[in-house]
């Protein structure tokens, strides 16, 4: 496995793969390496021949200092994962590699109005300004994105359609621990009692599933099965519960097409989010957590 630093040195082994008529997949990542990152490589591998993950703690996209300085950073242990999933490149600027009096920057405009754009102003600008960077850099043929951040895939999904970019975007499913609580690499903040109660985010979702199932179509009781659930293991705050149009990211108060339901909670000083997909399967919805 190669690891590069520089934007020349990717693209030197971009070029050379492409010479032996190699597709490139990517999978743009914050390091910290959990077995949600790692599917997304296998996904990225069934689908392209070199694999290119890049790490880089993207500070314009954190709107608190504090969260920046303290992501997690491990880059021998993510050297070994990586290697271990198939990852044939590492790309591991320096802050100063990416950004050199940066003053362009990439607004998806309407999709981040709401759930975590309405609750971290700036934050999509900063994701959307540095995948557009490193496709630029990467020129991946196919990038996987994660689920979990539905309302980043989505709104990358959407930068890639309207700024023609000529890459397939893949999202991956969510891929969680015991007791479902989703992997994040902010969970190693969470200590074991934190940890204990953020499972309640999860069974939330699986209230909201029977109600779903059972018919219930009205914002207000998917929502309050939701916050009962959540309530229960009192989390530090609820940053939202909310139910969205999957085309637009907008509220919605009763679920007629493809909705999400989305969560983000403070357990300690840990912000998690998760969400389940609700997709209309003839006359009724199947819930996809
Ligand atoms: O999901 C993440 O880890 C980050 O938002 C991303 C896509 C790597 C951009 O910094």
């Amino acid at each position: 496995m190669i690891i590069a630093h520089t934007i020349e040195e990717v693209r030197t082994q971009i070029r050379q793969a492409r010479n032996e008529g190699k597709q490139i997949g990517f999978v743009p990542t914050m390091g910290y390496l959990h077995e949600g990152h790692l599917s997304l490589v296998k996904i990225s591998k069934r689908q392209s021949d070199f694999q290119v993950m890049s790490i880089f703690v993207n500070r314009i996209q954190f709107n608190d200092r504090k969260d920046f300085e303290s992501y997690p950073r491990e880059y021998e242990r993510d050297f070994a994962l990586a290697e271990k999933a198939g990852v044939n490149l590492i790309f591991l600027p320096e802050e100063e590699e990416m950004y050199h009096n940066q003053r362009t920057f990439v607004e998806v405009e309407s999709l981040a109005d709401h759930l975590c754009g309405a609750t971290r102003p700036g934050h999509f600008r900063g994701v959307c300004t540095v995948v557009a960077k490193l496709f630029n850099i990467v020129l991946p043929d196919v990038s996987v994105f994660g689920r979990k951040d539905i309302q980043q895939a989505l709104i990358i999904e959407k930068m890639v359609k309207d700024l023609n970019f000529p890459i397939r975007i893949i999202i991956a499913p969510t891929i969680r621990e015991e007791g479902g609580l989703a992997m994040s690499s902010r969970n190693k903040h969470l200590s074991s009692d934190e940890r204990k109660r953020a499972l309640s985010i999860n069974r939330g979702l699986h209230a909201a599933k029977s109600r779903i199932e059972s018919g219930i179509r009205r914002k207000e009781e998917i929502i309050a099965a939701v916050r009962s659930e959540l309530e229960k293991s009192t989390p530090d705050k609820i940053d939202y519960i909310e139910l969205v149009s999957y085309e637009t990211l907008q509220p919605i108060e009763h679920i007629e097409g493809r909705t999400i339901l989305a969560i983000a909670a403070f357990f300690g000083s840990t912000r998690l989010i998760d969400n389940m997909l609700i997709e209309p399967e003839g006359d009724s919805f199947t819930c996809v957590l």
